[in-house]
């Protein structure tokens, strides 16, 4: 079992081990995207009518949780396109000067793709507005009185940006992406898909009962499904044969101390908290914070998202609420 809060197994961030992982299993071509079939629908659309008319795509915006692929999508949209694509991250482009030294790099057709870009801040925004909108770059030489504009004509270029938080997106900047996704959370049988997919690719022999499992516990997040699917690899490795197969799954995620719905001993912790403690709620942030010894807005932010899809927890007014739900899945007796 591990108790160390930053790398929790079910956890939808990217960890520092999943690199190799996800570099390896991500799919390239569209058609090997699973699952998320209505963008894909309209992005097939969007990528063959910007090809025929030899054009640049629209710029694009694609937001959701962690984990769910937006990195993923920009890569493939940027191999169906050929284009080449450049990377980077709302937190790294801190001065004028960087962006506009990558904006100037950019060849004809190229894909500028733009990590996080709810944290760009205001000045760089304003700076992107023109070369989204006329592909073109204002420079602004000299100060004060004697500053004057220079305008510099930037290549054709798509702007993919990508944020799991699109309410702090300012309006400006969202108003000016032509093309909107908001990825969702997969389908079990979706994951089940990605996890049959990526075990052939890693030579991994799995049960379809074991995929199954391994699917439930992943939070419907395709990266969290590939860690899984490695750790409990690793296990049958060194318990069994490796092959994943009937119960040493099961006793792998015994192991790793994720339950059947993929809730880890702090998320456990949470809900037994209210139930045990506060009779089931409500009970506010605060006093859940105190008494488990996490922090607010960890609690807020990491763990009860995932409780609340469940139908787990319920917010109100008065505070927390845990569920009957969640009462039936702890075997907590409901004494109330
Ligand atoms: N639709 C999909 N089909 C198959 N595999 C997928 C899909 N979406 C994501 N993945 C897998 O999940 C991993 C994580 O996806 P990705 O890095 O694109 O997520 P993200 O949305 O960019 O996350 P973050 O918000 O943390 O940047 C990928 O490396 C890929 O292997
Ligand atoms: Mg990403």
């Amino acid at each position: 079992m591990t108790n160390n809060k930053e790398e929790r197994i079910i956890s939808t961030k990217e960890l520092p081990d999943d690199g190799i992982l996800d570099t390896s299993l991500r799919p390239k071509k569209i058609q090997d995207y699973v699952g998320q079939e209505k963008i894909k629908e309209n992005l097939n659309i969007c990528i063959e009518a910007a090809k025929k008319r030899s054009e640049s795509l629209e710029h694009i915006l694609l937001y959701g949780a962690p984990g769910l692929g937006k990195t993923t999508l920009a890569h493939i949209i940027a191999h169906e396109m050929n284009s080449n694509i450049r990377i980077t991250a709302g937190p790294s482009i801190e001065k004028a000067g960087d962006l506009a030294a990558i904006l100037t790099n950019l060849h004809e057709n190229d894909i500028l793709f733009i990590d996080e870009i709810h944290r760009l801040n205001k000045t760089i925004e304003e700076i992107l507005y023109p070369a989204m909108e006329d592909s073109c770059l204002d420079i602004i030489i000299g100060k004060g009185p004697q500053a004057r504009t220079l305008r510099l004509e930037l290549p054709k270029f798509t702007l993919i940006g990508a944020t799991t938080k699109a309410s702090l997106l300012s309006a400006p900047l969202r108003d000016r992406f032509g093309i909107v996704h908001h990825l969702n959370f997969y389908e079990n049988t979706d994951i089940q898909k990605i996890i049959e997919r990526n075990s052939k690719i890693l030579n991994i022999s799995i049960d379809e009962e074991s995929s199954i499992s391994i699917a439930k516990r992943s939070r419907r997040t395709p990266r969290v499904a590939n860690r899984l699917l490695k750790r409990v690899r690793d296990y049958c490795e060194v318990r069994g044969n490796g092959i994943i197969e009937g119960n040493i799954c099961i006793n792998a995620f015994e192991m790793l101390d994720v339950d059947t719905l993929g809730l880890d001993w702090i998320d456990r912790k949470i809900l037994e908290t209210i139930i045990d403690k506060f009779n089931g709620g409500p009970v506010g942030l605060n006093t859940i914070a105190a008494a488990t010894g996490e922090d607010i807005s960890t609690i807020e932010d990491v763990y009860e998202p995932y409780l609340m899809r469940l139908g787990f927890l319920d917010r109100s007014s008065r505070g927390r609420i845990a569920t009957i739900n969640a009462y039936k899945h702890l075997h907590k007796p409901l004494l109330k």
